[in-house]
């Protein structure tokens, strides 16, 4: 039985507190915020777990194995590190720290103490990421010729980070997984409306040494709620909407082929190719269990989480090199590669 410990029961906590409870082999020995309100209603949910307004509980008490931390991003860095130090297997939400160095600290301090390190990239471990990757892989789009994402929504608007630290470790993480490799280099575009310095709205590309590219579209300032992301392939087109219940993954028969030869415009037009299009089966689980499920598989068995330190690492270098290109308004940033 691994005892466990949440820091953070705002909005997103609760759903790690629920998701660990759900599990057999664990129990959430004790929760913590600073709010009394929130562990109040912790309290109601789950009578048996602690609470405690004190993270310095959490890090004394030598029952807990683990601790996850679902605090603002400000605060991961600090927490983690305190937690690590502690001996305790340390789950972290994305973006795991605030800069490149912070995530190499995090990922040394893990390795020396043999302790398991993870973060919150939670779409990974959705059956349709999953899917997506599987198809990839396979070839069955063809060479991947560009990926185009959008996450966009009215707020919640963080107080810390913009809407690119915010959003993007999702589309980024999911992008770096199916692709397996770092971009050489980004833009980003972004302006800040609601509060003038934080941007609600971003334009992210990633530029990748093989002359592919993803564009990423970040918002806090949309009248629809969009999780939508195109993949186009030489062969095919994939088109992965998370919003659907059921049927997040389409798969177009569609392409351009160049004709050998042609001699009017109407000819022309057949070198577009218009086939089926279906939607592949996608097993109904939720992504959450599984990454919870997962963090506790890698501390009984002492394997790398399939978002480690590494992995967060290389999203953290993707958005330090976005907020360089944003100050410069838009320029090609190189990604520092220093700590990889
Ligand atoms: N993986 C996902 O899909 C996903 C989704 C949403 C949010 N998140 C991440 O979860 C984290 C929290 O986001 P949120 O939206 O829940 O924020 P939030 O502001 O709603 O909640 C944060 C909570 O942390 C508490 N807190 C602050 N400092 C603390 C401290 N020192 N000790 C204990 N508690 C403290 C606050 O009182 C608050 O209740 C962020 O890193 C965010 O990026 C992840």
């Amino acid at each position: 039985m691994i005892k466990i410990a949440v820091a953070g029961c705002g909005y997103w906590g609760p759903n790690i507190i629920r998701s660990f409870h759900s599990l057999q082999n664990c129990h959430v020995q004790m929760v913590c915020d600073l709010s009394k309100e929130r562990l109040n209603h912790m309290k109601k949910l789950y009578p048996s777990t602690k609470t405690t307004s004190s993270y310095e509980d959490l890090l004394k008490d030598e029952e807990i194995d683990a601790i996850a931390i679902a605090t603002p991003v400000r605060f991961h860095y600090t927490m983690a590190r305190e937690s690590l130090l502690a001996g305790k297997h340390t789950f972290v939400e994305k973006p795991m720290a605030t800069n490149g160095e912070e995530c190499r600290e995090l990922i040394e301090i893990a390795a020396d103490k043999k302790l398991a390190l993870m973060v919150g990239h939670t779409f990974i471990y959705s059956s349709a990421v999953m899917k997506i990757k599987e198809i990839i892989d396979s070839r069955d789009l063809g060479d991947l010729l560009y990926i185009s994402s959008r996450r966009c929504n009215l707020g919640l608007c963080q107080q810390d980070i913009n809407v690119a630290w915010d959003l993007a470790p999702h589309d980024i993480s999911i992008i770096l997984h199916t692709l397996n490799q770092m971009p050489v280099s980004i833009n980003c575009q972004g302006k800040a409306h609601v509060n003038k310095k934080i941007e609600d709205i971003t334009n992210m590309t990633l530029n990748f040494s093989n002359g592919g590219f993803a564009t990423i579209q970040s918002s806090w300032l949309d009248p629809n709620k969009v999780r939508e992301m195109t993949f186009v392939g030489s062969k095919r087109m994939l088109v992965y909407n998370d919003i659907e219940s059921m049927e997040k993954i389409k798969i177009y028969d569609k392409r351009i082929e160049t004709p050998p030869h042609y001699d009017t415009f109407a000819d022309f037009q057949y070198s577009y190719h218009y086939g089926d299009s279906y939607c592949p089966y996608i097993k109904q689980q939720e992504p959450l269990l599984v990454e919870a499920a997962h963090f506790l598989d890698c501390i009984t068995n002492g394997q790398t989480p399939h978002s480690s330190g590494k992995e967060a690492l290389e999203v953290v270098q993707i958005l330090e090199a976005a907020s360089r290109s944003l100050q410069n308004g838009g320029g090609q940033v190189f990604v520092d590669s220093k700590y990889a």
